[in-house]
């Protein structure tokens, strides 16, 4: 007999006289249904026991949360809720679960409570649905890219470079921490270190991808990046996963048109396969509205949400008309922002990017030409000689998702910026080559994963949207 899925026995629409599944119990009632999931799919197949074949010993092992094995005749159901259920005629108890310390019982738990039972929480619907599109939405992905002739390309995770130049690294270093090595200066002497200077781990793969992008034309990273910024907030980790794009001969506008392509498309992919989960999602998200007060409920569901993405452009503004849109907005002159907006070369907070969003554009908005000194030194200066060509793309109840622009490719203009912010040339030698040898325009954009997954699922913390999260004070599992 074939093992199969419960997800494969819900579609069949058959009698089957012999089927074999293994699962966990999710509910044991009246000592006759189980309610049995192995993860396939949102939705349990009842088992019906008939609790006289039954040894009573076996019954109670079956409580919730144990792994069992059974073999019976897959038929259409009686009950209610259900097209097919199966008539047990085996049950084997593969794992006990002990019912007094079983942390997720059947019935509705905090996600703080949940965070902290990590390992456990993808035994509920909620967990599963958003793992399961996590999964999806990094397929769609790698099928974007696959199908527009992308090379995935693995960049480094320790590396020798501060590819965003904002400083919040996690050290690398087999140096015994108690007593390291010292220079003359009485510093620590990382010539001595595993890899003969100081490493950290990567806060972002571009500047690798770049690399790559000047010979293969077009690739793509998808890996883990790590920050060690202070922010202890609803949308960042200290370890995420980020999707980088490069394209050698491809402008900023390239790169707009490319982004938003690229995540139309794999909104797109969810909503035509995933259906089952994002319905289970939408279902509780509309629930949670329904408790909150009129003024705070979404003015969209989650699947019209991202129908909405989906169909509709995405505004184009530049980083001066943002401004003047701000400085002349209403919670900016009530002074209802944290942050009041002043004047042109303001950096934008989360308020005043989700105002935009949400507020007045209420769309997906694409931010373009940012003043020079509040982005990273890799953006092409523009003509103006104060902003350059960077874009962020800002979502509907996320803020910022994409950060990206078009690379400096000019060598003495690149050498002036590093200059003036004191990247030593030694440390990204490799990268000015870029610009020595058959230099090109040439642009890419990153995307947090977790970002998107957020999006795609409704869930409203980024911790609830990966396995395991890291974040300040927070390394468990
Ligand atoms: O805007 P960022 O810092 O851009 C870069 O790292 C560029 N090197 C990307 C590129 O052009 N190739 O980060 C890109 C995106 C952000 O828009 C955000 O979605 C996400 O990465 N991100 C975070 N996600 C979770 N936690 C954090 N601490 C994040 N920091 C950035």
């Amino acid at each position: 007999m074939q093992l199969r899925t419960v997800s494969q026995l819900l579609s069949e629409d058959v009698k089957l006289p012999e089927v074999d599944i293994k699962g966990w119990v999710r509910t044991f009632r009246a000592n006759r249904f189980i309610a049995l999931n192995d993860g396939s799919t949102l939705n349990n197949i009842q088992c019906v026991v008939d609790f006289e074949k039954f040894d009573e010993a076996v019954l109670k092992r079956v409580t919730t949360g144990a792994a069992i094995h059974i073999k019976g005749e897959l038929v259409e159901s009686q009950g209610k809720g259900q097209n097919v259920e199966i008539q047990v005629n085996s049950l084997v108890v593969l794992g006990d679960s002990d019912p007094e310390t079983y942390p997720i019982q059947p019935k509705k738990h905090s996600f703080e409570f949940l965070r902290e039972n990590a390992h456990l929480r993808t035994r509920t619907n909620t967990f599963s649905a958003v793992m399961r599109l996590r999964s999806a939405l990094s397929f769609a992905i790698h099928k974007y890219f696959n199908d527009n002739g992308f090379y995935y390309m693995h960049a480094p995770i320790i590396t020798g470079s501060d590819a965003e130049g904002a400083g919040e690294m996690f050290k690398v270093s087999s140096l015994d921490a108690k007593n390291p090595p010292l220079n003359e200066e009485g510093n620590i002497d990382y010539s001595q270190d595993f890899f003969g200077k100081e490493t950290n781990l990567t806060v972002s793969g571009q500047l690798e991808a770049e690399t790559y992008a000047m010979s293969l034309g077009k690739v793509y990273t998808f890996g883990p990046t790590f920050r060690a910024e202070n922010s202890n907030t609803s949308r960042h980790l200290a370890e995420f996963w980020m999707i980088e794009p490069e394209v050698a001969f491809m402008d900023l506008n390239g790169n707009m048109d490319l982004a938003e392509d690229f995540m139309k498309s794999v909104i797109g992919y969810v909503l035509e396969n995933n259906r089952e989960d994002l319905e289970f999602l939408n279902t509780r998200l509309q629930n949670e509205d329904k408790t909150k007060p009129q003024a705070e409920r979404s003015e969209m569901n989650l699947i019209d949400k991202l129908n909405f993405v989906t169909q509709n452009n995405f505004k184009r503004v530049s980083y001066t008309e943002a401004i003047d849109i701000l400085r002349n907005c209403k919670p900016n002159k009530k002074k209802k922002f944290k942050y009041i907006i002043n004047e042109w070369g303001a950096d934008l907070q989360s308020e005043h990017e989700r105002f935009l969003v949400e507020k007045h554009f209420k769309c997906p908005v694409i931010l373009f030409d940012y003043p020079a000194n509040i982005k990273a030194f890799y953006m092409r200066l523009n003509e103006d000689g104060k902003t350059v060509r960077a874009m962020d793309i800002l979502f509907p109840g996320i803020g910022e998702i994409v950060g990206g622009a078009q690379r400096e490719e000019r060598l003495d203009i690149l050498k002036e910026k590093m200059a003036a912010l004191d990247i030593p040339e030694e440390e990204l030698w490799w990268y000015l080559d870029l610009r020595k040898y058959g230099t090109a325009v040439h642009s890419g954009f990153g995307l947090g994963f977790e970002r998107l997954v957020m999006f795609a699922t409704g869930m409203s913390n980024i911790r609830d949207v990966i396995p395991f999260p890291r974040t300040p004070q927070n390394a468990e599992f």
